[in-house]
């Protein structure tokens, strides 16, 4: 039986040598070389394109390579009966929690502002800004963070669908916490799954509930943003600035007007990558619940969307 791995023009050598030392008795193909379609029991996948899933009749499982399954569950021909789970790797949640304490200190510690002020032999102390950190979505990524983030002294509070115990983080919940939360959010940081109930949810409304002069961190999906009001919130102050990871068009075009933005850092989707190395251990174990019957380690509720 055998698993494809679908990575389309990124490399995958590291993968499948991983996989081969986590699924020894697994045949591993890179799509579109598939081998014979009727043995192909599992995929695992980044941003297949519609309708490949569905083409392979014995699957029992899809894996997705990242820690969202929205591009899986975006096709609408995945069978609703096919479990689905997304990506829990410790290297990916460390990362995440690397690059989330970069954007929150280099807004804390005004990074861009000294960076210019270097190069224009500046000596000025900058003004201290809000610190409280809000972190929008509490599954295992968020929750690393917050917890991080507390660790570090800052203040935290989050937000999540259901209520959710951090400890030393004022957790809120549902849409009767929202405002709430954001009140007490001087740095945004969106960590929400793309589902369709939160598309645009970095909008005009949420920016308002916000302290004057917030700062958002996006590094959810770029469909979380709706741009113009971004640029309306920036330009009206009641946004101080942004740093955006995730696009709702990546590569992010070279005209795009968030380059030069002066407020806006952006970066190349970059945030946190899955490692096969320690990833490779949760795919293993997923096929072994698979066989099984089990429920999948991070399987998707496909109602609820993550
Ligand atoms: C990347 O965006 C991921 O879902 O891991």
């Amino acid at each position: 039986m055998s698993l494809v791995l679908i990575r389309k023009n990124a490399p995958t050598d590291a993968w499948v040598a991983a996989l081969a030392q986590h699924c020894p008795d697994l045949a591993v193909h890179v799509w579109p070389d598939i081998g014979p379609v009727q043995d192909v029991e599992f995929v695992l996948s980044w941003a297949a394109d519609p309708g490949v899933i569905a083409s392979f009749p014995n699957l029992r499982a899809v894996f997705s390579l990242g820690a969202g399954a929205d591009h899986i569950l975006h096709d609408a021909t995945v069978p609703a009966h096919l479990p689905v789970a997304r990506m829990i790797d410790p290297s990916l949640t460390a990362e995440m929690v690397q690059f989330v304490t970069l954007a929150v200190l280099g807004h804390t510690r005004s990074y861009r502002q000294l960076l210019a002020q270097q190069a224009q032999a500046r000596w000025v102390r900058p003004e201290p800004v809000g610190k409280r950190v809000g972190i929008m979505g509490l599954g295992g990524l968020g929750t690393a963070c917050a917890t991080a983030l507390t660790g570090m002294g800052l203040s935290c509070v989050g937000w999540s669908r259901s209520p959710k115990e951090v400890p030393g983080v004022r957790s809120y919940a549902g849409d009767a916490g929202l405002a709430e939360f954001l009140a007490h959010s001087d740095i945004l940081v969106c960590l929400v799954p793309a589902t369709p109930a939160l598309a645009g949810v970095l909008g005009r409304k949420t920016f308002d509930a916000l302290p004057r002069g917030a700062y958002v961190i996006n590094v959810g999906r770029g469909e979380h943003l709706n741009e113009a009001d971004l640029i309306d919130a920036l330009q009206s102050g009641q946004l101080s600035g942004a740093w955006l990871d995730v696009f709702a068009k990546e590569p992010l075009p070279a005209e795009h007007v968030f380059w030069q933005h002066p407020a806006i850092t952006v970066t190349p989707h970059i945030a946190s990558a899955t490692v096969p190395a320690t990833a490779a251990a949760h795919v293993a174990e997923n096929i072994r619940r698979a066989r099984a019957g089990q429920p999948l380690a991070g399987q998707v509720d496909r109602a609820l969307g993550y």
